[in-house]
């Protein structure tokens, strides 16, 4: 580790080698549920770029790939609650199989607005692929179809996770300590 990172995190929660074996069991189960089909593969900008850039090549069926940005977070640590959709996909959806890509689920009102959004765009099939599970913190009932993993009620950093834009260079899961984000959300 870093050492200017290193005295930020906690620990690490998952390392790298983990993550990447996971990744390519969860492209293999997504393949054959998907047999014989095609899919649009949607990343949700920022967070899920790193995942998503490997899962996609983890899946061996037919895949569009295409970017929706979002946010939710503001700065702090704490959801805001309110999901602003800030870059739309360039594609119509009508009649395809899709497969969201983010990288965390914690109250779940990001997922339950991407699911209703691709309803209401007409999509045949919305699935829904994201890293890191944390049902601990759920607001709204709602889970993925393929989750990676389930953490703690921590903040998590690394592998396409930021905390205020930081962090997401990490080519592992950590654990950011509680000084350095509570310290910023209380203003
Ligand atoms: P939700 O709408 O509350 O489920 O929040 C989902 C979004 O919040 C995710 O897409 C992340 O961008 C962000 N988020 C939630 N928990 C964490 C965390 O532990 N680390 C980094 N980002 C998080
Ligand atoms: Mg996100």
């Amino acid at each position: 580790m870093e050492k200017a990172l290193n005295l930020d995190l906690k620990k690490i929660l998952i390392e790298r080698k983990v993550i990447q074996k996971k990744v390519e069991i969860i492209g293999k189960e997504i393949s054959s549920d998907f047999a014989g089909k095609k899919l649009i593969v949607i990343a949700i900008l920022k967070g899920s770029v790193i995942f998503f850039a490997d899962l996609i090549r983890e899946i061996t069926v037919p895949v569009e790939i295409e970017f929706l940005r979002i946010s939710s977070y503001g700065s702090g640590a704490e959801s805001s609650g309110k999901i602003c959709l800030e870059q739309e996909i360039a594609v119509d959806v009508t009649g395809k199989n899709v497969l969201i890509v983010e990288d965390i689920v914690d109250s779940g009102n990001t997922l339950k607005f991407l699911l209703d959004y691709f309803a209401q765009k007409g999509a045949q099939s919305i699935r829904s692929c994201v890293l890191l599970d944390k049902p601990s913190r759920r607001v709204v009932d709602i889970k993925a179809d393929y989750i990676c993993f389930e953490v703690p009620d921590d903040f998590i950093v690394g592998y396409g996770l930021d905390y205020n834009q930081k962090y997401r260079n990490l080519p592992y899961l950590a654990i950011l300590k509680k000084e350095c984000y509570i310290k910023n959300d209380i203003q």
